[in-house]
C-alpha cells in the first residue's frame, strides 16, 4: 500500500485518540518501515482494533471515510468533476483509479463494476487481493457525505479463490 493511505491511519489516530494511542498501536503491531504490504495494514487495524476495543470492520470503514476526506483535499478535480456519490462511483474504476495508476504505477487497486439501475439504486462490485470491502464502504459513504447524500450499502460476500469479492447494493436515500 501507497505512503498516503498508512500516513492517513496514523493521522486519523493521532487526531482523535492522541499520539501515545498511536505509539501503543505501533508498538503492537510492529510494521517494517519503508515497504508496506497490504499485511501491514491489517497488522495495524488488528491492534487499533484489540486497544481501542473497537470491532476491526467499523475500524476499516471508518478509515475510509477518513480517507475519502484526504482524497477530497488532496484531488479536488476528482470530486469536481462528478455531481454525484453515483455518478463518482461509477467512475472510480475506469478513469480515477486508472488516474491513480499513472501516478503510482506499483499502486495496489481493486476491480469495481458498477451498474445503475436507476437514480436512486445501484450495484458495485469489489474484488481484490488485498480484502478491504469494509474500507470501500467507508469510501463510498465519506463520498456521499462530500456530496451532502446520503447512501445506504448492503453487501453480499460472494465466493473469492483470492481476497474478497463483495457486491454492493447502494440505495440513494
Ligand atoms: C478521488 C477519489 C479516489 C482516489 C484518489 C483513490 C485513490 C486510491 C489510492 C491512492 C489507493 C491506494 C493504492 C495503494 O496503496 O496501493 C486506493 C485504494 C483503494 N480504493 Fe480508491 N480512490 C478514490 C476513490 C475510491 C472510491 C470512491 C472507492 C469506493 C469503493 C475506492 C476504493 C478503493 C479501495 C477498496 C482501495 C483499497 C485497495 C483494495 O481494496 O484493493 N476508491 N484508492
Amino acid at each position: 500500500m501507497k505512503g498516503i493511505v498508512f500516513t492517513s491511519l496514523s493521522d486519523m489516530v493521532c487526531e482523535q485518540f492522541g499520539m501515545d494511542t498511536w505509539d501503543d498501536i505501533l508498538e503492537l503491531a510492529k510494521p517494517s518501515s519503508g515497504n508496506y504490504p497490504v499485511e501491514e495494514l491489517h497488522g495495524l487495524v488488528k491492534a487499533m482494533s484489540n486497544i481501542l476495543k473497537t470491532n476491526k470492520n467499523k475500524l476499516y470503514s471508518s478509515f475510509g471515510e477518513y480517507l475519502a476526506g484526504v482524497f477530497v483535499k488532496k484531488f479536488p478535480g476528482f470530486f469536481t468533476e462528478s455531481t454525484s456519490t453515483f455518478e463518482l462511483l461509477m467512475n472510480v474504476d475506469q478513469y480515477i483509479h486508472a488516474e491513480v495508476r499513472k501516478l503510482y504505477p506499483d499502486a495496489s487497486l481493486p476491480k469495481l463494476d458498477g451498474v445503475m439501475s436507476n437514480n436512486r439504486k445501484m450495484t458495485l462490485e469489489y474484488e481484490s487481493k488485498n480484502s478491504l470491502s469494509y474500507f470501500a464502504v467507508g469510501l463510498i459513504h465519506g463520498v456521499a457525505r462530500y456530496y451532502k447524500e446520503k447512501v445506504s450499502v448492503a453487501m453480499d460476500h460472494l465466493k473469492a479463490d483470492e481476497g474478497e469479492h463483495v457486491m454492493f447494493y447502494l440505495n440513494l436515500e
